[in-house]
């Protein structure tokens, strides 16, 4: 279908350098969870050398009619020599099996784990396989006069991502990193309209959970010279591409102040309906107190935002959850505060559960299970409490956030087995 204010055919980047992708203004949820006001865009690019032809990603599949045309514009199929996928999520690889079809002779650049994904995207075709050629950083194909370098960028955000630069015109090809969903028909940052917040809000969704993988990237992509950022989605950054680099370790870089960087930190964070299970997450918080190295923060969920929650868990090296057991569950914010941690990384954090119930007592349980799910440690049993703790309960309730410091800094209480207890 096209789209106001371009043609079916492809746009020049630079002389020889042409986006060749398709614009989808209608999606409106993206990966399902991702909200889309106003569409994406599927960027490919075709690089013409003297003496090879290079196309860079393809397109959903349902937008390949138009990636092909826009692709005959400027090449034939049998010029072209390489394929480069940065990138096989199927927004970007969709097209790739009728490419293989239509330029069976290119060479197909890849980084080494694509190269093992790609069997379980491309269905067995009975034809002869493609040449798939495994690349890392520094890594090179000569186009004649053209050279493309290829840097090992993964899991931004899957495992086989990678960044392509063509070194000539110091454009570099970059896939999902330093992309938006914002479909906007005039292509380039200096003429569509205002996409910082969808700039920041993929971020935030999308790279987030990989900010260390985001802070390599920006440090092998630093050094180049750069004229262009070419994203797999969302507008061509020509104008003052390093912005948009220089935002990104912004982004990245752990926002938090923490005045003494050799301490750790646990955030206890509860809701409580009639006081048991704050009491509980004040005598856990006062426990966790009793080690040296150790900074303690309470947050009752019923008075923050999801938002300022995230930074406190990106941050934090342990998480403490108290909920009361309601209708055999734990509370809706609590759940809530759980399911955004998939846009952070918590793998390796340490993780706890505590609450006061009145019949059952499930959510305790329940919370421990979503913390091992989501990869965080969970060394020490949550404290179940029937309705209000008394003082031996409390207790219990700091010992386990003694137990929880402990964990935090290493610093594990040797126990001394009696002969007896193994007999
Ligand atoms: Fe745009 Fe991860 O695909």
């Amino acid at each position: 279908m096209p789209v106001a204010g371009l043609t079916d055919g492809a746009v020049e980047i630079a002389p020889g350098v042409h986006w060749v992708g398709a614009l989808d203004p209608h999606l409106r949820s993206f990966d399902i969870i991702l909200k889309t006001a106003n569409g994406t865009s599927y960027n490919s690019y075709v690089v013409r050398g003297e003496t090879g032809v290079a196309v860079i990603d393809t397109v959903k599949e349902s937008f390949a009619d138009t990636f092909f045309t826009r692709l005959e514009s400027v090449a034939r199929y049998d010029e072209i020599t390489t394929i480069v996928l940065n990138h096989l999520e199927p927004d970007h690889s969709g097209a790739l099996p009728e490419l293989l079809k239509r330029a069976p002779q290119a060479k197909v650049y890849l980084s080494s784990r694509a190269q093992m994904m790609l069997k379980a995207l491309l269905k067995p075709t009975g034809e002869k396989p493609p040449e798939y050629i495994p690349v890392t950083t520094d890594d090179q194909v000569d186009l004649g006069g053209r050279t493309l370098r290829f840097l090992h960028t993964p899991y931004l955000h899957w495992p086989d991502t990678q960044c392509t630069y063509l070194v000539e015109d110091g454009i570099l090809f970059s896939g999902d990193i330093f992309g938006c969903h914002f479909c906007d028909a005039r292509l380039f940052n200096d003429r569509v309209g205002d996409f910082r917040f969808s700039f920041e809000y993929y971020y935030a969704h999308i790279m987030r959970p990989f900010r260390e993988h985001v802070l390599d990237a920006v440090a092998l992509i630093e050094p180049l010279e750069l004229s262009t950022l070419c994203p797999a989605h969302g507008p061509i950054l020509r104008k003052q591409p390093r912005d948009y680099l220089h935002r990104y370790r912004e982004l990245a870089t752990p926002r938090l102040f923490n005045e003494a960087h050799s301490e750790k930190t646990l955030v206890v964070f509860y809701i409580s309906a009639y006081g048991n299970t704050r009491r509980m997450a004040e005598a856990l918080a006062a426990g966790a107190e009793r080690i040296d190295g150790v900074r303690v923060s309470l947050y009752d969920l019923e008075g923050g935002e999801d938002g300022i929650f995230t930074d406190l868990i990106e941050e934090a090296d342990g998480l403490a959850f108290g909920s009361p057991t309601i209708n055999a569950d734990a509370v809706k914010p609590v759940w809530d505060v759980l399911s955004s941690l998939t846009t952070v990384n918590v793998k390796g954090k340490l993780g706890a559960a505590f609450g006061s119930y009145g019949w059952s007592g499930e959510a305790v349980r329940l919370i421990e299970d979503r913390l091992r799910g989501l990869k965080l440690r969970v060394p020490v049993e949550g404290l179940r409490i029937k309705l209000v703790p008394d003082a031996g309960e409390l207790d219990a309730c700091r010992d386990l956030g003694e137990q929880l410091a402990r964990h935090l800094t290493g610093r594990l209480e040797t126990r001394v087995i009696d002969m007896a207890e193994l007999a």
